[in-house]
């Protein structure tokens, strides 16, 4: 492994992280007020866990129970103490009204669906903040409760940046689809017509980022990144087994410099660019089969936030995780997740790291 130090930019900006793992100054924690079921469109069937179809079916477009809301704001008040106390400067977005129809000229939604998971569709490389093409029409405004941050990190200096805004037309979607059983070969419910992609299907690693294509990420959406970002960054698409793939931080976390968290259902085959690193097979997580997790499978576990290099955000109930953590060499913060969890994602979805104290290196 190699750390060799590459041209920086501005690091005067507001924003600046190149990696997952470098100690971590200020952070978005997204917000479950005012989170609505997600409307059901073909896009969703290979992406959600098919549990949930029917329950989107009948309650999409209307809130999630208040409970339940207010179980994962808890969660998520106690996960900004915790980083508070650890000295991160923590930033919230506005709460939106999610429950209201829209319409674009080609199609309408029922609603949007959340401000939870800043992750998803706001990606940081350096002093850049790119808002991603998502692929769900129920997300197409979700950048709303962001603005006033991004506003305010443009005028302190940060580059923000769009991709181009996707039509989001029947052609984008494979009208039919149905998720391939396991063993079939894959196949995707987007087509090529546009590029789409989650800034969630991406994870840093310096001048490497590693992705996966899934059903909300295209290969126009991976070549499109590719080309902005230029030939100062390389980005290796690694091949999961998964038929439902959306977002890769379930499946494939770098967490430190030489060391990442692979998924063993998924990921059979550790890109050649990471033969000298550690691969951590976590274990299996302990999500009773009782706790409702609408949007995502049982290993969203794995979905941590790194404090730094050594110290990580782990759900305070996966003992099993929390011991592999240690016997890592790494120094597990536990902080109870289990509610926010209900609603698609960890530690990782829930924030996005905008100031990460560290350079632009090669690691592989
Ligand atoms: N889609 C990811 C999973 O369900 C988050 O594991």
């Amino acid at each position: 492994m190699s750390e060799t130090k590459l041209p920086q930019s501005s690091s005067s900006s507001p924003v600046c992280a190149w990696n997952e793992w470098d100690p971590l100054e200020e952070v978005i924690v997204g917000t479950c007020t005012g989170a609505v079921v997600p409307p059901w469109h073909i896009s969703l069937a290979g992406a959600m866990p098919s549990e949930s179809e029917a329950f989107f079916k009948e309650h999409g477009g209307t809130p999630f129970p208040q409970e339940r809301i207010d179980a994962a704001n808890r969660n998520l008040a106690e996960l900004t103490s915790l980083l508070e106390s650890e000295g991160v400067k923590v930033r919230r977005p506005k709460p939106v009204e999610q429950a209201l129809p829209y319409a674009a000229p080609d199609w309408s939604s029922p609603s949007g669906v959340y401000n939870a998971m800043p992750r998803d569709l706001m990606l940081v490389i350096g002093d850049e903040i790119i808002e991603t093409p998502g692929a769900w029409r129920s997300r197409y405004f979700e950048f709303k409760s962001f603005r006033d941050l991004l506003k305010e990190y443009f005028h302190a200096g940060a580059r923000w940046t769009a991709a181009p805004r996707p039509e989001l037309t029947d052609e984008l979607f494979v009208q039919d689809y149905t998720p391939p059983a396991p063993g079939e070969p894959m196949r995707y419910v987007l087509t090529e017509f546009e590029p789409v992609f989650d800034a969630a299907d991406f994870v840093r690693c310096g001048s490497d980022l590693f992705c996966h294509r899934s059903n909300v990420t295209n290969a126009a959406g991976i070549e499109w990144l590719r080309r902005h970002l230029g030939s100062e960054f390389r980005i290796h698409e690694i091949e999961v087994e998964d038929t439902m793939p959306m977002h890769i931080d379930s499946t494939f976390m770098p967490i430190a410099p030489g060391k990442v968290v692979i998924n063993p259902d998924r990921v059979k085959k550790v890109p050649d660019a990471l033969r000298h690193w550690d691969i951590l097979v976590p274990p299996r997580p302990t999500i009773p089969d009782s706790h409702p997790l609408y949007m995502s499978s049982k290993w969203i576990t794995m979905n941590v936030l790194m404090l730094d290099e050594n110290r990580v955000v782990v759900e305070e109930n996966e003992e099993p995780l929390i011991h592999a953590f240690k016997e890592w060499g790494f120094t597990p913060v536990p902080c109870p997740f289990r509610d926010f969890n209900s609603f698609g994602g960890s530690f990782h979805c829930a924030t996005l790291d905008v100031r990460r104290r560290g350079t632009l290196q090669s690691y592989v």
